[in-house]
Parts: structure tokens; C-alpha cells; sequence
């Protein structure tokens, strides 16, 4: 405990003050971290599959309106986000660390791509966006072994 002695501040603060403050306040709780909860099957069917089909169907031809394109844009954007959540949840063993990693950044950036050109309105770039997001889903599911062959574009031949 430590007493003010000079005349000035015991007429602004009062008497004495208790040091340290920071100790008679209550404990602060821990900041929260990212922690994956679903298994990655899950955001594979509920996002990333169905996300990536739609886009393919949605590009099978030329969007006709505004609401169209906002809309494509925005599933590209839940693609990318998929991507971050991907990297929240790499493989335990060492050596798969990195290249999952890699793999999840190029979905995030590949359909980041997609989104731009989308906002753009540009079907051409759109459609070579959307292959591009097929290639990373593709590289990842190669590079682990997952026996999934992604085509978004096969459903409108
Ligand atoms: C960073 C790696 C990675 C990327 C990128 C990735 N996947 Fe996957 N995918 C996996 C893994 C691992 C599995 C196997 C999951 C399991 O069965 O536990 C999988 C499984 C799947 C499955 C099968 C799910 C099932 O029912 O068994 C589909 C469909 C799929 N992915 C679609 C996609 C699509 C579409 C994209 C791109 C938009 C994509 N994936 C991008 C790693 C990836």
C-alpha cells in the first residue's frame, strides 16, 4: 500500500491507493483460439462439393442478370472461406502439414479469383477461375490420396 504524501494529490485522489491495481481485479480469462470442430468429410459435402457444383451449373451458360453474378460471387467466396477453415485443420503427421497447408491456400486464392471475376461480370474469366478451383481441389485430393476427381462442370454435359 503505498500513501500520497504530497498536498495536491491527496486533494484529487483521496487518501492512498492500493498497488498493484492489476491483482485485485478479476482473473482474465483466456483469448480464444481457433479450434476446428467439424471433420473435414463435413466441409467437404456441405461446402466445398456443393459450392463448386452450383458454380458449375451456374456458368454452363452466361449469367443473365445482376442477382445471378452476386450470387455466384458469393459462393465463390464461401469456397475461399472453406479454404481458411481447411487450414484451421491440417493432418497430424509431419511431413502432410505443409502441403496441406499449400493446398488450402491455393483453394483460398483460386476462388478469391473466381469471386473477382464474378464481381466483374466476366463470364470468360469466370469459367477459367472456376476450372482453376477444380485444379487446387484436385492437387490436394492427389497429394492425399483421396480417390475424389472434382469436375464442376461435368453435370452440364
Ligand atoms: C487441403 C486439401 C483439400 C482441398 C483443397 C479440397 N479437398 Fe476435398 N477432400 C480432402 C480430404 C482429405 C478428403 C477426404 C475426407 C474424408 O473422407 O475424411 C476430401 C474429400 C472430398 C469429397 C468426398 C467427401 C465424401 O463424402 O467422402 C468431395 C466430394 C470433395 N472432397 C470435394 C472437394 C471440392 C469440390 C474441393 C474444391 C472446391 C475440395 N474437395 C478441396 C481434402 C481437400
Amino acid at each position: 500500500m503505498i500513501c500520497v504524501r504530497s498536498w495536491f494529490a491527496v486533494a484529487l485522489f483521496g487518501a492512498c491507493a492500493f498497488v498493484p491495481v492489476a491483482q485485485s481485479q478479476p482473473a482474465k480469462k483466456a483469448v480464444p483460439k481457433l479450434e476446428p470442430v467439424a471433420e473435414t468429410k463435413l466441409l467437404m459435402e456441405g461446402m466445398a462439393d456443393p459450392n463448386a457444383r452450383a458454380l458449375g451449373k451456374l456458368f454452363a451458360a452466361k449469367p443473365k442478370d445482376a442477382e445471378a453474378w452476386a450470387f455466384a460471387r458469393g459462393q465463390a467466396l464461401l469456397l475461399a472461406e472453406t479454404g481458411n477453415l481447411l487450414m484451421m485443420r491440417p493432418p497430424k503427421t509431419k511431413d502432410g502439414q505443409d502441403p496441406w497447408l499449400m493446398h488450402a491456400a491455393d483453394l483460398r486464392e483460386s476462388a478469391t479469383k473466381l469471386a473477382r471475376a464474378a464481381a466483374a461480370k466476366d463470364y470468360v474469366q469466370a469459367r477459367t477461375a472456376l476450372a482453376g478451383v477444380a485444379n487446387a481441389c484436385n492437387r490436394c485430393h492427389q497429394s492425399f490420396r483421396v480417390g475424389v476427381r472434382v469436375d464442376p462442370f461435368a453435370d452440364d454435359r
